[in-house]
């Protein structure tokens, strides 16, 4: 859920606000189409050959939408300066063009910027545990200590994530208490948060329904 709604950002990435923006219209799944710097983003980057517009899986398994950074941010770096001198791909050359959010249910979501990428696993390991990937793509010619400093490169999204395990922590210890009751969510905040149940319970509905057999019963 953490990764669903950026309500939290603010309060607790100083790092990843500085060039991220913290709209709910930006990263949720409702609202994008009608504001007016997303529209303007997409309209800039789609004449110039880019997909841009938001577009999401008809069962909402996956969903993507390239964003404006903010002011004349074009990466995840404290300055908002590139952290990669050569551009990620050959053929884009286009300024500003923020970051493509991939997402893909439940274990992926990815950051594809001009000079680089920045690409996010979630695997569970137990009811309790999580283990989170992270890695950062550059162009195949790019060479560390030359055309990036892999200190600049990783800071942001280092802390961002460090950040979120402290938040994820501290909420699972106060699910856990016997005194916890859940509440509704923000359908502006969470509209994220509540699209990704949506999609979990109707995925997994017809599963349990056949006795939970494995799916792939059929290939064979
Ligand atoms: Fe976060």
């Amino acid at each position: 859920e953490n990764n669903r709604e950026c309500y939290h950002c603010v309060a607790n990435h100083p790092e990843l606000c500085k060039t991220f923006p913290e709209a709910p219209t930006v990263t949720g799944v409702n609202g994008a189409d009608s504001d007016p710097e997303m529209v303007a983003h997409w309209a800039r980057c789609e004449a110039s050959g880019l997909p841009s517009k938001f577009r999401i899986d008809p069962a909402g398994q996956y969903r993507a939408t390239r964003a404006p950074l903010l002011r004349d941010a074009v990466s995840y770096t404290m300055t908002g300066k590139r952290a990669v001198k050569k551009n990620l791909s050959d053929s884009v050359s286009t300024d500003r063009i923020g970051s493509l959010l991939l997402y893909h249910y439940p274990t992926t979501w990815n950051h594809i910027l001009g000079d680089h990428a920045v690409t996010f696993r979630v695997l569970p390991i137990s009811a309790t545990e999580t283990a989170v990937t992270t890695k950062w793509l550059v162009h195949k010619d790019a060479v560390e200590g030359v055309d990036y400093d892999l200190a600049e490169l990783t800071h942001v999204w280092t802390e961002t994530n460090d950040q979120d395990r402290r938040i994820v922590e501290e909420n699972a210890f106060g699910i856990l208490s016997p005194a916890y009751e859940p509440g509704p969510y923000s359908e502006l905040h969470e509209g994220g948060v509540i699209q990704f149940v949506e999609w979990y319970t109707s995925f997994i509905g017809p599963r349990l329904a056949e006795g939970g057999r494995p799916a792939l019963r059929s290939v064979a």
